[in-house]
């Protein structure tokens, strides 16, 4: 069962964001129904895991800096915090010391803590910008 059914009252709105998020909540989902992970799977999902939340913090910040979004010092420190996290995980999964339970916990605060929470704080930022 997936830990996160992506739907449509998920979406920010903006369509790069939107395929992002999407495309993490799956990697999660699909960590989760994966049986046997050994250490090395687990290190592969966090490399992918930190790709693509490096990527698309970036991207993020851009449009965020581009609309001129208030509260973007904030957001960028919020990023930069999970992306600290993804590296410690990272480093201590070459060391044997992460198991896919710390892994998943720390992929469902990125996604319904974030991405649900904290991403949908400029929705509306975005929306007006748009309009
Ligand atoms: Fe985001
Ligand atoms: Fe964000």
């Amino acid at each position: 069962m997936a830990i996160l059914n992506w739907n449509e009252k998920m979406l920010i709105g903006q369509k790069a964001i939107d395929e992002d998020h999407e495309k993490i909540a799956n990697l999660m989902n699909e960590f989760h129904e994966k049986q046997d992970c050994d250490n090395g799977f687990i290190g592969s999902i966090l490399q992918k895991l930190f790709d693509y939340i490096d990527s698309h913090f970036h991207a993020e910040e851009r449009i965020l800096k581009l609309i001129k979004y208030e509260g973007l010092e904030n957001h960028t420190k919020e990023h930069e915090k999970i992306i600290s996290k993804v590296k410690d995980y990272r480093e201590k999964c070459e060391m044997g010391q992460i198991s896919k339970e710390q892994v998943l916990d720390l992929m469902s605060s990125i996604t319904i803590r974030h991405f649900l929470k904290e991403d949908m704080k400029f929705k509306e930022a975005l929306t007006n910008r748009k309009a």
